[in-house]
């Protein structure tokens, strides 16, 4: 199973700022994600979108121990750029972490260029729109099939 967490205000993606997060909702995009996971593992998806750091915090904790889960793709939103409890919580778990970023948050305001969370990853993307979770999940497949 691949958790993806989506942080803060991103249950608004289609209808906030389109210009830099498009007009597609996440529920929109996550039935072709699915089908792509099925296909390339089999793998399922576990979808969660929270407004609150503890949430988040939790659903790290609850799936990150859990020997079914391979991998977590979490986008912490603008808790990326702060949240030291959510940097933890990922550092506190041994399922491998893949941080992503719809947007390129290089291109933008400067506070956005540092994430607290991104060094404790596995790995980090940013900038390829929603596809950017597509490129995680293949990669924690891959790394799922070449651990087996
Ligand atoms: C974001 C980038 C963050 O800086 C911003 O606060 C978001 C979305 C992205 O996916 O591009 O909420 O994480």
């Amino acid at each position: 199973m691949i958790i993806i967490i989506n942080g803060p205000n991103l249950n608004l993606l289609g209808r906030r700022e389109p210009g830099i997060y498009g007009t597609t909702s996440f529920e929109e995009y996550l039935p072709g994600l699915r089908t792509m996971c099925r296909n390339l593992g089999p793998c399922d998806i576990l979808y969660l979108q929270s407004n609150s750091e503890g949430e988040i915090i939790d659903a790290i904790q609850r799936y990150g121990f859990e020997q079914t889960t391979a991998g977590i793709i979490i986008n912490p939103g603008a808790y990326a750029h702060y949240s030291i409890a959510i940097a933890d919580a990922v550092s506190a778990v041994p399922a491998p972490v893949v941080e992503v970023h719809i947007s390129n948050v290089f291109a933008r305001e400067e506070f956005r260029h540092k994430s607290v969370v991104a060094p404790r990853c596995v790995g980090s993307l940013c900038g390829f729109g929603l596809e950017g979770y597509a490129m995680a999940a293949r990669f924690l497949i891959e790394r799922l099939k070449s651990n087996a």
